[in-house]
């Protein structure tokens, strides 16, 4: 199931997620409260503006009472410079904290990235995570920084005024206040209706990216395939995807909008019928109601306030369940709460009739294997492929767990030791070679940083591959693109073995590693490693295709449809399996017609 699909099992949106947004504000409180204390005077010199203005024109205006007006100017004076300061820190402290929000769940989620097993990976599209980690929490963020503060505000300053408002004139007040409702219901209404479409947003976003990403890892298959064409036209027509979708957000807001205002412009003419009418039999000030006025106004802004937000807090809903999915998602592989590091190893190493199936597969990869290896063996797996040697070699790190049996290291479950020392004693060498961009030296020694450069050449000299970064002319300085452009296959595949070699690994594990290395170098690599394997490893595994590369090997296990079919060494298997035959005849063939 892709993360997708599993979005869309969930709940259709609450807003639970906001809760822990709001949540995560624990860690800012003083900057929180600091932002909530400025909007609270800021909140108090607005509702204060209108009583300074009836004051004026009540007592100053009506009375002629010229030493009243220049104070209430002065007061309002104040009143604004109150206004500047105190929506500056109000917005200056949001920010603030919603850096610190941002932050944290941005390195949050990182390290879960990190610690996700590789079921996990398997099953998600990178791009969407990477939408995650950037869009989704800026658009978290935004609605700490801007929308929150708007609706508190808005909800504050509302409260403020309905008091004054009732205690001002309250059948006035009432009238005017039936707004508040009406507008409120048009917002939940645009809500509800429209959440499902800023999710819609996000995920079309999600998707963009996906295929912006393929196409920027794969844009050397594009070329080859000229389908340059088709990739611009399958991403044209989903960014037109993404822009309808946006429009159709915009439309949504358009046409709430429109009817709030209409809203506000009746109750103007309330105001001012009815007020007028109070004024005229002297129920009334003149200043009573240009307060009163005043008040509408700053009554409708939160609503409106609410109006734009209501669109931000929807998206932000929906991005932070998007985050708290991942941040939520189960690790599956992790350290038992005994477990024990792992130290030394006998080189007994057992697979007791172990099946595998992948996460989400239907089929087992692997079918009630068990073998057990002697201390100090050097094992060869061959068989055709997708047999399940790969399979075999993730099972042993845990980067998968079996689905049923057990793997043991000298009868230890290896679920009963910590991963961290697990891995760092098993030394692989991947199928896929992924190298870092940075030099060749770094990406030999990515496992140790602090290697040194005769370390290094060490290594480079076992995985032949010392000379060919000599004849460079910054040698091992020299810098290779991302993902190892600018080498060859099989230097990529040698780079990665050194890799691996300069680890503190005493079980080797290598996976078809010199598929992409000429036979010859490939026997040079592997005398080097004999070597290697039987003075420093407790057991090593060599997956490889090629009879020769194994032939010295102490057993080989022949893999066959998930099943171990046979083991024993050359001769033996000879002798004893058919499928051996087959696969040497074919391989003698092979090489006698290249
Ligand atoms: N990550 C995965 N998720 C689901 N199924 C997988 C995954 N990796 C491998 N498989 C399946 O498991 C089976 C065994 O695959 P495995 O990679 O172990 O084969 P292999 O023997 O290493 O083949 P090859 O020689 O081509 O490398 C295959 O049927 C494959 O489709
Ligand atoms: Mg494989």
């Amino acid at each position: 199931m892709t993360l997708v699909q599993q979005a869309e099992l969930r709940e259709p949106s609450s807003i639970q997620p906001i809760w822990r947004v709001l949540g995560s504000l624990r860690g800012y409180v003083w900057t929180a409260l600091g932002a909530l204390g400025s909007l609270l005077l800021l909140t108090v010199a607005s509702a204060v503006t209108p009583q300074l203005f009836r004051w004026g024109i009540d007592q100053g205006i009506a009375k002629q009472n010229l030493s009243i007006v220049l104070s209430s100017a002065g007061w309002l004076v104040v009143a604004a410079i109150g206004r500047g300061l105190f929506n500056f820190g109000q917005s200056y402290w949001a920010e603030a904290a919603s850096q610190g929000v941002a932050y944290d769940l941005r390195n949050t989620i990182f390290s879960q990235i990190q610690n996700l097993s590789f079921s996990y990976h398997d099953q998600s599209q990178t791009s969407q995570l990477l939408t995650r980690v950037t869009n989704d929490i800026e658009q978290i963020r935004a609605f700490l920084s801007t929308s929150l503060i708007q609706v508190i505000n808005s909800i504050v300053t509302l409260v403020a005024i309905a008091v004054i408002l009732l205690v001002m004139n309250w059948k006035l007040a009432l009238i005017t206040l039936t707004v508040v409702p009406m507008a409120g219901f048009l917002l939940a209404n645009f809500l509800t209706r429209n959440g499902a479409l800023f999710k819609q947003v996000q995920e079309q976003l999600g998707d963009l990216n996906a295929i912006l990403q393929e196409n920027l890892v794969g844009i050397r298959v594009v070329k080859a395939f000229v389908r340059e064409s088709t990739e611009t036209t399958r991403y044209t027509s989903m960014n037109d995807a993404l822009v309808r979708a946006n429009m159709k957000t915009i439309r949504a807001i358009r046409n709430t909008f429109p009817f709030i205002f209409l809203l506000s412009n009746l109750v103007t003419l309330a105001v001012f019928g009815y007020g007028g009418a109070e004024v005229i039999d002297g129920r009334f000030s003149v200043g009573e109601l240009v307060a009163f006025n005043s008040y509408l106004l700053l009554i409708l802004q939160p609503i409106l306030l609410i109006g734009f937000a209501a669109p931000a807090i929807a998206q932000a809903v929906a991005s932070a369940e998007r985050v708290y999915e991942v941040v939520d998602a189960k690790v599956e592989i992790r350290d038992r709460p005994n477990a024990v590091p792992f130290e030394t190893c006998g080189g007994r190493l057992t697979f007791e009739n172990v099946s595998f199936r992948y996460p989400g597969a239907t089929t087992e990869a692997l079918k009630g294997v068990s073998f057990e290896t002697r201390p100090n063996e050097l094992i060869a797996v061959l068989g055709m492929t997708a047999s399940g040697k790969s399979t075999i070699m993730n099972l042993i790190p845990r980067f998968y767990d079996a689905t049923t049996g057990a793997i043991r290291i000298d009868g230890r479950d290896v679920r009963d030791f910590t991963l961290q020392s697990l891995r760092s004693r098993i030394g692989i060498v991947f199928q896929e070679t992924t190298l870092f961009s940075g030099t060749l030296r770094e990406n030999i020694a990515y496992a140790k940083p602090n290697a040194s450069l005769e370390q290094v050449i060490e290594v480079a000299k076992a995985a032949q591959m010392h000379d060919f970064i000599m004849g460079l002319p910054d040698g091992y300085e020299t810098i290779v693109g991302e993902r190892g452009v600018g080498l060859s296959g099989g230097q990529k595949q040698r780079v990665a073995i050194a890799r691996t070699l300069l680890t503190d690994y005493s079980i080797l594990i290598l996976d078809d590693s010199t598929s992409a290395v000429d036979a010859q170098t490939a026997a040079q690599i592997q005398a080097a490693l004999d070597d290697l394997m039987h003075q420093r490893t407790c057991t090593s595994f060599v997956v490889a295709q090629r009879i020769s590369t194994v032939q010295n090997a102490d057993r080989i296990f022949l893999m066959d449809k998930g099943r171990l079919m046979a083991q024993g060494t050359h001769d033996e298997l000879m002798q004893t399996s058919p499928l051996y035959g087959v696969i040497l005849e074919s391989q003698v063939k092979r090489s006698v017609s290249v």
